[in-house]
């Protein structure tokens, strides 16, 4: 399909939609609620302006990133899935070396719907969390940013929405409405996990949650990609290009935190930034050790037959299950995990299976000691010794074997008395988020930006700083 003939469809896509005028019809009904619940929960106060938005038209190397100003009500949302791989088997579990599928097998139909309602969620959870944001906002760069990870988390609501409808036949019509229906942090129709019920009431926290939540996304949709439900596989392969970006907005916002701290210690002398208006190092620790674990519980339970069940069926398979991993079976392997017994921490020998979502948790950590480090060279550009950490995935756990226990940052176990005493060292309490909110106005003149944060490197596109990225 040329660009020109994708642009003129009512729903941008390259799967042959108007071959299928069920489908169709099913997603031109379903498009205007999406348009409303984005006009009532999307970006608040900002839907008749102009932002500078990247919109994905094809999923080629040019394609994917076209960039205009638009307002967002008229973003081009459109369904992409990767290039077609001819041939592709299922690459791991039970069904190893068998043909991928293009329907939905009946055996594993609610095992799908079920995977795919989960992620779909998340989508248009973030974007309600963050509808706010926008009066706060540090700079015209930053409001920017936020929009654009939020119309592009509402694509990956229409990508969701695309499987079950073209898939799923009524369950699927259900879901899509469902979808719009929930709301983050509602009490009656909370989002479905926990960290996407979270309020996400600074920028600071915006950053957190776009470096370790959406980074959880990543390593979710990694395994996804790998599924041999080959639409899923397809889709999620698409929505990791778009990923990155919404990463690279958070750990480069913390790194700017931290750099306008660092200067600010360095002009004034002192640790304690606030009476100059900076985030002080010990408090945006205190933000990573909040976020970073809520995240870690979104990789659900330590061991876990869920997990099993959807390795074996071959629908989730590990981060790069094809590039890294030899041996696809996983029947005979066991992953050592620390557990708590009697009191103490004991080690077990779990089958892989069991433990796939400790594994993705695994590759999922070691990507974020990455982000830390690239915080502590900005510390240390700085002559500062203060170095970031992240703490052990035992502590501050919500979900999983550990959340019954508690733990101190370095995962030794301790009593509730302990954790409580120590508790507003750790974790953000309320007079940090209020002093964090406090800092937060808006400033919206080209080229500015608020005095709590550094302006960025470059600006977006090859575009300065001062570029006007929204028009107000
Ligand atoms: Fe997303
Ligand atoms: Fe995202």
């Amino acid at each position: 399909m040329t660009l020109s003939a994708i642009n003129s469809e009512k729903i941008p896509n390259n799967v042959h939609l108007s071959d299928d005028k069920r489908l169709q019809r099913a997603l031109e009904r379903w498009q205007p609620k999406f348009i409303d619940w984005w006009k009532g929960m999307g970006p608040e106060g900002f839907q008749e302006k102009d932002v500078y938005l990247r919109t994905a038209v094809s999923v080629d190397r040019e394609g994917w990133a076209h960039f205009d100003h638009v307002r967002m009500p008229e973003y081009r949302w459109g369904i992409f899935l990767s290039e077609a791989e001819p041939g592709r088997k299922i690459g791991f579990g039970d069904n190893h070396e068998r043909d991928v599928w293009q329907e939905v097998p009946g055996e594993h139909r609610n095992a799908l719907r079920r995977l795919i309602v989960t992620q779909g969620d998340t989508e248009p959870a973030s974007v309600e969390q963050q509808r706010l944001l926008g009066q706060t906002c540090p700079s015209l760069y930053d409001l920017r940013n936020l929009f654009q990870v939020n119309v592009e988390e509402g694509r990956h609501l229409w990508a969701m929405v695309y499987l079950l409808q073209s898939y799923f036949g009524r369950d699927g019509r259900e879901e899509a409405e469902g979808l719009l229906e929930r709301r983050s942090g509602d009490v009656d129709k909370p989002r479905i996990l926990t960290t996407f019920n979270e309020p996400i009431a600074d920028w600071l926290s915006f950053f957190m949650f776009t470096n370790f939540t959406d980074k959880d996304g990543k390593y979710q949709l990694l395994s996804l990609a790998e599924s041999g439900f080959d639409p899923l596989a397809r889709t999620a392969r698409f929505m990791l290009t778009e990923e990155a970006h919404h990463m690279f907005v958070g750990v480069t916002g913390v790194e700017r935190v931290v750099r306008r701290a660092c200067e600010m210690m360095k002009e004034h002398d002192c640790d304690d930034v606030r009476p100059y208006g900076g985030v002080p190092l010990t408090l945006i620790q205190k933000y990573i050790n909040f976020w970073y674990t809520s995240s870690l519980d979104l990789f659900g339970s330590e061991k876990s037959s869920n997990a099993a069940n959807y390795f074996a069926a071959g629908l989730k398979g590990r981060a790069w299950e094809m590039k890294k991993h030899d041996e696809h079976l996983c029947l005979n392997d066991y992953y050592t995990m620390t557990c708590v017994e009697d009191g103490r921490l004991t080690q077990e020998d779990v089958p892989l299976r069991n433990a796939m979502n400790e594994l993705l948790r695994d590759n999922y950590i070691d990507d974020n000691e990455k982000s830390v480090q690239k915080w502590n060279r900005e510390v240390k550009k700085h002559g500062f010794d203060f170095e970031f950490t992240l703490p052990s995935k035992r502590f501050h756990r919500k979900v999983g074997i550990y959340s019954t226990h508690r733990f101190n940052p370095e995962g030794n176990l301790i009593d509730q008395e302990e954790f409580n005493a120590h508790h507003d060292e750790w974790l953000p309490n309320e007079d940090d988020r209020v002093y964090v909110r406090s800092l937060m106005k808006q400033v919206t003149q080209p080229g500015q930006c608020a005095n709590w944060i550094a302006p960025p490197n470059k600006g977006i596109n090859q575009n300065p700083f001062e570029y006007e990225y929204v028009k107000l």
